[in-house]
C-alpha cells in the first residue's frame, strides 16, 4: 500500500529538512510583521515548532491590506540559507494571500505573562510557549501509551458516568438529571479504579488515560475539577516494592521519551519558564526516587515545629509536609509508603501489623503528591470489614466485592496526574497552565 502523506507541510517539517531552492507552499499565523520601505519581514507559525519561519516579501507585492499579528496567511516561495544568524534558512515569498484578518488582536507580539494569557484562552495556545506545552504534553501522552503496550498492558474504557465515589471522598459531581434517567444518583467518575480492577480479574494488565472529575472547593495551584488521570492495575503483582518499581520505570520511561523527541520544546522551556530544566529531567532519569515509610516521614517532620497543620502519626500528610521532604530531605522524587489505615481509601491491602496499609504517594518537590497507588485487598472477609468500616453502601460496592468471591485476582495499581507529571516535565508551576481548557473551582470559563 502507498503510505499516505497529508497535502500540506508543517513549519517544524520545513525547517528540519533544511530545503533549499525549493519552491514551497506554506500556512500560518503570523506572530511577527515588521514593515521596510522594500522588503517586509514576516514572522509566520502553525503551532508545529517552538521557532517561527523568517519570511521576506517585496513590500511592493503585498496586498493593500494591512497585515498585523495574529492574521492567518499562505505563502508561496523559495527557500533560501539565511544571512542571518538566527536562523540557517528563511522564505523567499513570491506570493502571499491573506485567509483571515485579525483586527485589534489582543494578544500584541511582544512577550506576555502568562497569567494574562489565562484570560485568553481561546487565542493562549497560538503562543510560543503554550505551543510547546501541548506538544511536550502530546509526546507524554504518546510515551504512556508505548510504555504499557511495551508490557503487555491492554488499554481499556470505563465509563465516565459511575453510581460509585471510588475514593470515598465525597467530591464527586452529581449527574443532573441522573435520578429521572437512570432511577438512581449518578456521578462523574473521581478515579476508574473500580472498574479497572474489575477488567483485570479477566484481561490481568490493564490502563486506561481518562479525565476524572472533582468537587474539592481547592483554589490551589496543583488542583483542576477535571483532571486527566493514568491509571494501571496489575494481576499478581503483590509486593508493594515491585510497585514502585514499575511506577518509577513508567515515569522514568516518559522522561526519557521527551528528552528524545520534543527537545526542542523543553529547550524553550529551560530557557522561558525553568533554568536548569534539561539537567533536572535528566537527572530523573539517572537517580533512583526515594523510598521511606511514612512513620519515618512523621519522625522526620517532627524535628522540624513550625508547621501549620499539625504532624502526628495517623493524621494525613498536607501539602506542605510533603513538600519540605521532598524538596529539604530528598531533594528529588519520593515514595511514602505503608500509610495509616486510618487515612486511606477502604481498598487498599492491610498489612500484617493491621494499623498500616501497603500503599504509597510519589511526591515531588513543588509538586506534592503525584501518584497514589497500592496493593489491592483482595481478601473477601477483610473488604467486606472495611466497606463497613468506612461505613460504605454494601450495596453501592456489590459488584466490586463479587469479583472477589469469584477467583480473586492479587494485585496492585496506581493513579498518576496527567497535569501534574506534564508540570514537572514543563517547569510550569500552575495546573491551570497545563490544560487547554482548566476547570477549577469557581471558573468553568469556554
Ligand atoms: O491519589 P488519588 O486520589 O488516587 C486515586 O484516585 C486512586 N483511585 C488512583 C488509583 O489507584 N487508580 O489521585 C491520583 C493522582 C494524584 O496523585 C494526583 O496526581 C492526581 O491524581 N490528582 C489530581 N490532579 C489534578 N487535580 C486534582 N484535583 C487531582 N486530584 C488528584
Ligand atoms: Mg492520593
Amino acid at each position: 500500500m502507498k503510505p499516505y502523506r497529508f497535502p500540506i507541510q508543517t513549519i517544524s517539517h520545513i525547517l528540519k529538512q533544511k530545503i533549499n531552492s525549493v519552491p514551497i507552499t506554506v500556512y500560518g499565523y503570523i506572530k511577527t510583521v515588521r514593515s521596510q520601505k522594500q522588503m517586509t519581514f514576516i514572522e509566520i507559525n502553525d503551532g508545529s515548532s517552538s521557532t517561527g519561519l523568517q519570511s521576506i516579501i517585496d513590500s511592493t507585492k503585498l496586498p493593500t491590506i494591512k497585515l498585523s499579528t495574529g492574521c492567518t496567511v499562505r505563502l508561496q516561495g523559495t527557500m533560501v540559507s539565511s544571512p542571518n544568524r538566527k536562523q540557517s534558512v528563511e522564505l523567499v515569498v513570491d506570493k502571499l494571500e491573506l485567509l483571515g484578518d485579525a483586527i485589534d488582536y489582543p494578544l500584541h507580539k511582544g512577550r506576555i505573562p502568562i497569567e494574562t494569557l489565562r484570560d485568553h484562552q481561546h487565542l493562549r495556545s497560538r503562543s510560543n510557549l503554550f505551543g510547546a506545552i501541548w506538544r511536550i504534553r502530546n509526546t507524554l501522552v504518546s510515551s504512556i501509551h508505548a510504555f504499557f503496550q511495551s508490557q503487555e498492558f491492554t488499554h481499556v474504557h470505563p465509563p465516565i458516568l459511575t453510581t460509585s465515589d471510588c475514593e470515598g471522598g465525597g467530591e464527586s459531581f452529581e449527574v443532573v438529571g441522573g435520578n429521572t434517567f437512570f432511577g438512581k444518583n449518578v456521578y462523574m467518575s473521581v478515579s476508574s479504579q473500580l472498574h479497572l480492577e474489575v477488567l483485570t480479574h479477566a484481561l490481568s494488565r490493564v490502563y486506561a488515560l481518562n479525565p476524572a472529575f472533582r468537587a474539592e472547593p481547592s483554589d490551589s495551584t496543583r488542583h483542576l475539577a477535571e483532571f486527566w488521570m493514568v491509571e494501571a492495575e496489575m494481576a499478581y503483582l503483590t509486593n508493594l516494592d515491585s510497585l514502585l518499581d514499575f511506577i518509577e520505570a513508567q515515569i522514568r520511561f516518559s522522561i526519557q521519551s521527551i528528552l528524545n523527541t520534543s527537545l526542542q520544546d523543553l529547550e524553550f522551556c529551560d530557557g522561558f519558564v525553568q533554568p536548569g530544566l534539561l539537567d533536572m529531567l535528566q537527572g530523573l532519569v539517572e537517580n533512583p526516587f526515594g523510598r521511606m515509610t511514612y512513620t519515618k516521614a512523621i519522625e522526620l517532620l517532627s524535628l522540624k515545629k513550625e508547621w501549620h497543620y499539625p504532624v502526628q502519626w495517623g493524621l494525613p500528610l498536607q501539602t506542605e509536609h510533603e513538600k519540605y521532604l521532598a524538596e529539604e530531605i530528598q531533594h528529588g522524587p519520593l515514595f511514602i509508603t505503608d500509610y495509616p489505615t486510618v487515612v486511606k481509601p477502604f481498598y487498599m491491602k492491610q498489612n500484617h501489623n493491621k494499623t498500616t496499609v501497603a500503599c504509597t504517594d510519589l511526591i515531588f518537590p513543588k509538586w506534592g503528591e503525584v501518584v497514589g497507588g497500592s496493593v489491592r485487598e483482595d481478601r473477601l472477609d477483610i473488604l467486606k470489614e472495611n466497606i463497613h468500616y468506612h461505613k460504605l453502601s454494601r450495596e453501592e460496592y456489590r459488584w466490586y466485592v463479587d469479583v472477589r468471591r469469584y477467583g480473586s485476582v492479587p494485585m496492585s495499581g496506581y493513579g498518576l496526574g496527567l497535569e501534574r507529571l506534564l508540570g514537572i516535565c514543563t517547569g510550569i508551576g500552575n495546573i491551570r497552565d497545563l490544560v487547554p481548557f482548566p476547570r477549577v473551582h469557581g471558573s468553568c470559563r469556554y
